[in-house]
């Protein structure tokens, strides 16, 4: 009797412990990574990392009571930061693969997107079969750099994907495969007329999500929560109609 409430009161602890330990941020912030050279998702403007994924975390915070702190880092340290413990949670337009999950855990997802191959339209790459071989440029570590490597063997891999289009226009690079509502976003701000985006080659559907430290089910379940509602209220939509253009599907 006596042993078996001492049980129970242990295991009452256990309990407490597991699930303040599960919610315990630090000093009331939630610290988002990111790698903020990605619009129209995250980039800096001024001082500040702005964009969609900056506004769906300040929701996820909202519903947490917790205050939303960014930290701008190279696109594949989020995944290390995120195990290492530094940050909380990884938003930077990050596509579910089945790779990440042995790392990293996802919430549900909220984009729908996928690659872009960006040319040069005097260039000599026009499709799939002349893609083959070229000298493809791609942010490190990315979707794009996966896709790439089925392209070719020759891969320039860059810190941001500018710097890569910044190349393929200047001629030192054939193709650029990025992110479509990405790649779209930096031929508007170039304002280049010679590079357009290839529409006859079959990327895959890729799926955003917010990227998690394993083992902490109840934060997964709160974002799934606050993905859920903004789903709902249409404060989703408001945010995409916000950093896209009014011309083009948002999802
Ligand atoms: N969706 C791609 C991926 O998951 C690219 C993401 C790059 N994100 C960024 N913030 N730079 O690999």
């Amino acid at each position: 009797m006596h042993r078996n409430l001492s049980k129970a009161v242990v295991m009452l602890a256990l309990a407490a412990l597991v699930l303040t330990a599960g919610t315990a941020f630090a000093a009331g912030t939630l610290t988002m990574g990111t790698n903020a050279e990605f619009p129209p998702f995250e980039y800096v403007e001024g001082d500040a990392v702005v964009g969609v994924d900056a506004e769906i975390a300040a929701e996820i915070a909202k519903d947490l009571g917790l205050e939303l702190v960014i930290e701008n880092m190279a696109f594949d340290s989020v995944i290390p930061a995120l195990v290492s413990g530094q940050i909380d949670i990884g938003v930077a337009a990050m596509t579910v693969k089945p790779e990440r999950l042995n790392s990293v855990d996802f919430s549900k997802t909220y984009y729908n997107a996928r690659q872009a191959c960006i040319v040069r339209k005097d260039g000599g790459v026009t499709d799939g079969e002349t893609l083959y071989g070229a000298a493809i440029g791609v942010q490190n570590g990315t979707t794009g750099d996966y896709a790439a490597e089925e392209y070719s063997e020759t891969i320039e891999r860059y810190a941001k994907a500018l710097d890569a289009v910044l190349e393929l226009a200047g001629g030192k690079l054939d193709a650029v495969i990025v992110d479509a509502p990405v790649a779209q976003n930096i031929i508007d701000a170039l304002g280049d007329d010679n590079l357009i985006l290839l529409d006859n080659i079959a990327f895959e559907d890729e799926f955003y999500a917010v990227a998690i430290p394993k083992g902490k089910p109840e934060l997964v379940e709160s974002i799934n929560q606050t993905i859920d509602r903004i789903t709902q209220d249409g404060t989703l939509d408001a945010i995409l109609l916000k950093y896209f253009p009014a011309t083009e599907e948002a999802e």
